[in-house]
């Protein structure tokens, strides 16, 4: 380790982030009661230009009346290229009660963005004497957002988490696709006459995660569009999983179970891990640095990374 030691993130559960639209008021006690970790309330694109207002009132109706237990409350607020965002935040600060836990920033593009936000909420929350600070979760969009990636993970003691908003990235890059997230059609190697699938999403995944990890954030996977199709929804969630982020979200309700099986480590994987522990307890105790487990090396960054499962578990366990 660098003699800077990596930062823990929140320890809070993030397996899965539920989306709704302000302007559908309807869903919000559905959302309440879901099985989502964390609830993310809409003011951004799923509300047309004209519902903005009558949104931020519903939401924060919502945020004051509506019992939402344990989740993990978060607005996504519009973003600083729009004439929406501040009141978007003034009205959230001022009058929404303590309930809200955190302000979602879309599109971000520099640190300066969070810093804009930051400054504003720190302001409203000394003006109102608000005694819980906002988390923020920002979302990796754009050119610009994964350009800046690091510097906009470090952007603020505020930051909880970051998502790879695969839609609006894919047309800020100029990608050639429609779809939301999941497997491109012409993004495959050839080989033999046959076509070899590749995930063009892993490397912006992969920046996130590594930015994330040196600062202290949770990496998040986005939206995946179709949620007719689970079958690609849990091959992109098992290939986030695997790169390090701990949560997708859900823009259906049916994709909540699916996301939630996936970040929560199986029986199986904290079985191993655990009998990697002991096996690797038992292999100091007698003066090695490695021993073998099921025919393959253990050492001990095996430990750790057997921890990274003990802990997931632990953390879900105790929620
Ligand atoms: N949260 C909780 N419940 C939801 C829901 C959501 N996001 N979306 C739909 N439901 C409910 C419906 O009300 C319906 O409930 P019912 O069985 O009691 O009638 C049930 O789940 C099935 O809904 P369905 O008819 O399949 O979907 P729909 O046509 O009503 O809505 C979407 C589909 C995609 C428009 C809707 O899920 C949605 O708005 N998703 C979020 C979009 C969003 O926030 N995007 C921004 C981030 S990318
Ligand atoms: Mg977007």
């Amino acid at each position: 380790m660098s003699f800077r030691t990596q930062p823990t993130p929140p320890a809070r559960p993030n397996r899965c982030q539920l989306f709704g639209p302000g302007s559908r008021p309807a869903i919000f006690e559905k959302m309440a009661a879901s099985a989502a970790d964390v609830i993310n309330l809409d003011l951004e694109d799923s509300v047309a230009p004209d519902d903005k207002p009558q949104a931020r009132k519903n939401i924060i109706a919502a945020i004051n009346d509506i019992n939402w237990g344990d989740k993990y409350l978060s607005v996504r607020i519009n973003g600083l290229d729009t004439p929406y965002w501040y009141r978007d935040v003034v009205d959230l600060l001022e009058l929404a009660g303590e309930r809200l836990d955190q302000i979602m920033i879309p599109k971000v593009g520099c640190a300066a963005d969070v810093y804009a936000v930051d400054a504003l909420v720190t302001a409203i929350e000394a003006a109102k004497g608000r005694t819980k600070p906002i988390s923020f979760e920002v979302i990796i969009e754009s050119a610009a957002g994964i350009a800046h990636v690091e510097e906009i993970a470090a952007s603020s003691p505020r930051l909880h988490a970051m998502s790879l908003g695969a839609a609006d990235f894919a047309a800020s890059m100029g990608m050639q696709t429609t779809g939301i997230g999941g497997t491109q059609e012409n993004y495959y190697m050839a080989h033999g006459g046959n076509k070899y699938w590749s995930d063009p999403w892993h490397w912006a995944q992969a920046a996130i995660v590594a930015a994330c990890r040196t600062h202290g954030v949770l990496p998040v996977d986005g939206p995946f569009g179709d949620f007719s199709d689970d079958e690609g929804f849990v091959a992109q969630a098992r290939r986030s999983a695997t790169l390090g982020m701990v949560g997708k979200w859900a823009i259906h309700p049916k994709q909540i179970t699916l996301a939630n099986d996936v970040f929560t480590p199986s029986a199986e994987q904290l079985t191993e891990a655990r009998e990697i522990l002991a096996a690797m307890e038992k292999a100091t105790a007698e003066g090695a640095g490695a021993t073998v487990y099921k025919g393959r090396l253990v050492d001990i960054a095996s430990i750790k990374q057997a921890e990274v499962i003990v802990a997931q578990a632990n953390l879900i366990n105790g929620k």
